[in-house]
C-alpha cells in the first residue's frame, strides 16, 4: 500500500461516515434490534448466570464526623432502577415464605392504590422484561399480556382482559419478580404523601399492617432530628418528582442476628435490628445491613413507586476503610442517636474490633 493510500482511505472513510452518519446509525439499529444490543437497558443474561452476578455495589459508609440527618439523593442509575444477584433464589423462597405465612403483616394496598399497583407491575414487568430478557419474557396471547419468570417458572398477568392484576395482587406479582421491596406514596388532602400500598418484606422494626395508611412525616416520628433536619426537603423533594428526574439514596443500619438465625429471621426484622439483646455479640453476629432506595414517579397515574433493595455485609468482612468510617460516624452520634441505632448492644464490640484490626495492620507494618 502506497503512502498515499494509508493516508487517504482513512480520509475517505471519514468523510463517508460524517455523510452519511444517519443513514449508518438507522442502519445499524435495524440490524442489530434483534439481538437487543441497543436495547434502552440492555443484557442477555441466561436464567442461570443469576448464580454469579455480584450484588449492585452499596454505597459506602462516608465517615462523616458531625452527625446530621440527610437526604442524600441523587440520580437514579436507571438502567440499574432494579438489580438482580447471586442471591435471588434464596432470597426469593424468602419472600414466597414471608407472602404465604405472614400476608397481611407484609404486604397491604389501600383501595385508592390500586391503579397505580397495576402501573407499578407493568414498569416493572417492562424493566425486567429489557434489562434481563432471558430471565424475564413477556407473553402476549390475544388481548392478554402475561410476564414468565425464567429463574422459578411463576407467570403473572400484566394486563388486558380477565387480568386479575389489580390492586393487591398487582403489588404481589411486582415484589414476587423484584428483589426490592416496593411501595406506593399517594398525596391526600393536605399535600402530605402518604404509604397507600406496601409490599415491604424486609421491615426495619414496623410492618406495613400497622403504618398502612401513614405520612411519610408520621412513619419518621421514631426518628431523632428526622424532622428537624430532613422533613421540609423530603416534603420539597417528592413534590418535585417527575417521571423523567427518579432519584435514589441510601441509608445504613447495623443489626444483631443469632448465630442459629436463619435468612428469614435475618430479613424480616418486624421489631426491630438490635431486639435480640445479645450482651456481648461477636463480629460475625454483627450485620451492616444497608439499604438502596429508589423513588420514581409513575407517568399515569402520577403516584410515586418507592423501592427498597436490603444488602447484607458481616461486620468482618467490611473492608477497613469502612469498618474506619463506622467508628468515627459511631463517635459522632449524640447519645439519644446511639440509643435509636441500638449502639449500646453493639457499639463496644465494634470498637474493639475495629481497634484489634488496626493493631494487626501496624503489626504487618512493622514486620
Ligand atoms: C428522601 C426520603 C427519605 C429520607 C431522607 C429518609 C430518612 C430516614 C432515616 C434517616 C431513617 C432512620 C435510619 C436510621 O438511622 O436508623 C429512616 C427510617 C425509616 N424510614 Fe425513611 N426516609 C425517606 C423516605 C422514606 C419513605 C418513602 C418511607 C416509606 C416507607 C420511609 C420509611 C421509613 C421507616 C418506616 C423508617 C423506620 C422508622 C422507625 O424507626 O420506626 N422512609 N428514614
Amino acid at each position: 500500500m502506497t503512502t498515499f493510500s494509508l493516508v487517504a482511505l482513512p480520509i475517505v472513510v471519514l468523510l463517508f461516515v460524517v455523510r452519511y452518519h444517519k443513514e449508518i446509525r438507522n442502519w445499524i439499529s435495524t440490524t442489530t434490534k434483534d439481538y437487543g444490543f441497543f436495547k434502552k437497558y440492555g443484557g442477555s443474561h441466561s436464567p442461570s448466570d443469576v448464580k454469579g452476578m455480584a450484588p449492585y455495589p452499596a454505597q459506602p459508609i462516608k465517615g462523616r464526623e458531625r452527625y446530621r440527618v440527610m437526604m442524600d439523593i441523587r440520580k437514579l442509575d436507571v438502567q440499574n432502577w432494579l438489580t438482580l444477584d447471586k442471591n435471588y433464589m434464596e432470597e426469593h423462597s424468602v419472600r414466597d415464605d414471608l407472602l404465604r405465612e405472614k400476608r397481611d403483616k407484609v404486604l397491604q394496598c389501600l383501595p385508592e392504590s390500586a391503579q397505580a399497583c397495576q402501573e407499578a407491575l407493568e414498569e416493572v414487568s417492562e424493566f425486567l422484561c429489557e434489562r434481563y430478557p432471558n430471565m424475564f419474557q413477556k407473553l402476549v396471547q390475544g388481548d392478554r399480556t402475561s410476564i414468565q419468570n425464567c429463574m422459578t417458572g411463576e407467570r403473572f398477568d400484566i394486563g388486558g382482559s380477565g387480568s386479575g392484576g389489580e390492586g393487591i395482587d398487582a403489588l404481589e406479582a411486582a415484589v414476587r419478580l423484584t428483589m426490592e421491596d416496593l411501595s406506593i406514596l399517594m398525596m391526600n388532602e393536605d399535600g402530605e404523601y402518604y404509604l397507600a400500598a406496601s409490599a415491604s418484606l424486609f421491615p426495619t422494626g414496623w410492618t406495613v399492617e400497622e403504618r398502612i395508611g401513614w405520612t411519610i412525616s408520621r412513619l419518621h416520628e421514631p426518628v431523632p432530628l428526622w424532622h428537624q433536619h430532613v422533613a421540609n426537603s423530603v416534603s420539597k423533594f417528592l413534590a418535585r418528582l417527575t417521571p423523567t428526574s427518579p432519584m435514589e439514596r441510601s441509608n445504613y443500619f447495623v443489626e444483631i442476628k443469632r448465630p442459629d438465625e436463619n435468612l428469614i429471621e435475618i430479613l424480616y426484622r418486624p421489631k426491630g435490628l438490635c431486639e435480640k439483646d445479645l450482651s456481648v455479640p461477636s463480629p460475625e453476629e454483627i450485620i451492616i445491613r444497608r439499604e438502596r432506595q429508589t423513588f420514581r414517579r409513575l407517568p399515569k397515574t402520577g403516584t410515586i413507586l418507592f423501592g427498597v433493595k436490603t444488602y447484607l455485609t458481616r461486620l468482618d468482612q467490611l473492608p477497613m476503610n469502612e469498618l474506619e468510617n463506622l467508628a468515627t460516624e459511631m463517635r459522632s452520634w449524640p447519645d439519644y442517636v446511639g440509643e435509636y441505632k441500638g449502639k449500646s448492644v453493639w457499639g463496644a464490640k465494634v470498637l474493639e474490633f475495629y481497634k484489634s484490626r488496626v493493631g494487626q495492620m501496624n503489626e504487618k507494618v512493622e514486620v
